[in-house]
């Protein structure tokens, strides 16, 4: 099996590299070009054993990469945060450039875009976000709701996975609320299960990186999970 990860460098998406490479699959772990560390990626990756590429974000050079690496899988695994659009270059009006928009939705479109110009038949698996839909109210949701249309239009099989929050003691970035959200609230779901209300702990539960990635290659794998949207409590 070969495999191409875009987010390789991710908390979920170096998990994959990883998941994916002991499993024995040939990995393409992509790393944008003009990233700080990607010396560092590139020896880490490489010692996992898969290949670092550097295509730039144009889905003309993605499509030439697709087509010659072919690929039985694509994982789509970016996304911004709120704390990198502060530190992103910003417009002549001074707001950000690299928006949700323009990273979670477009730069998912665009690699949906370079799979159909390649024309390899790879499975395509976006993690997107619980929350999403059509009416969703924040600028995240609503990203997030068009990048899942681009993947479900795009006419390749697809898979999309809405886990609630990814964390772990592991993750390396400081993020503290989102990792006080995860413990403080799988301490009160843990609590309502042991009262008798198990359901929520199954739909709402924080994952981490290294089970949010197996559950991912999992799903990649299996036909049955081809149009399916997973959520929380699939995994
Ligand atoms: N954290 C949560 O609780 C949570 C919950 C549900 C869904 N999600 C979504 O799941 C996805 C993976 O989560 P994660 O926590 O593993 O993400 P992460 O650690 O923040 O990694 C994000 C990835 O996107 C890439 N990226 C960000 N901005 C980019 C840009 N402008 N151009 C190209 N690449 C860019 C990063 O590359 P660099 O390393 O080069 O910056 C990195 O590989 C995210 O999209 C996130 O929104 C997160």
């Amino acid at each position: 099996m070969t495999a191409f990860v875009a987010g390789a460098t991710g908390y979920t998406g170096r998990e994959v590299v990883r998941c994916l490479a002991a499993a024995g699959a040939r990995v393409v772990a992509h790393v944008r070009p003009d990233s700080p560390r990607l010396e560092e990626w590139r020896s880490r990756f490489g010692a996992m054993g898969a290949q670092v590429d550097t295509t730039p974000w144009n889905a003309a050079l993605l499509a030439a990469t697709i087509a010659a690496v072919r690929p039985d899988v694509v994982f789509c695994l970016v996304g911004t945060t709120r704390r990198r659009m502060r530190h992103s270059p910003k417009d002549p009006f001074g707001r950000p450039l690299e928006t949700y928009d323009c990273v979670d939705h477009e730069l998912t479109a665009m690699l949906t875009r370079a799979c159909v110009m390649a024309d390899v038949s790879c499975r395509f698996v976006y993690l997107s976000a619980a929350g999403t839909g059509p009416k969703a109210r924040t600028r995240y949701g609503q990203a997030r709701w068009r990048a899942e249309e681009a993947v479900r239009s795009s006419g390749l099989p697809w898979t999309i996975v809405r886990p609630v929050i990814i964390s772990g003691p592991n993750r390396g970035e400081w993020r503290p609320l989102e990792r006080a959200a995860a413990v403080l609230g799988d301490a009160a779901l843990r609590l309502l299960s042991h009262l008798g209300f198990p359901g929520p702990l199954r739909r709402f539960a924080s994952i981490d990186a290294q089970a949010l990635a197996a559950a991912l290659v999992r799903a990649s794998q299996d036909p049955l999970c081809v149009g399916r949207v997973l959520q929380r409590s699939d995994l």
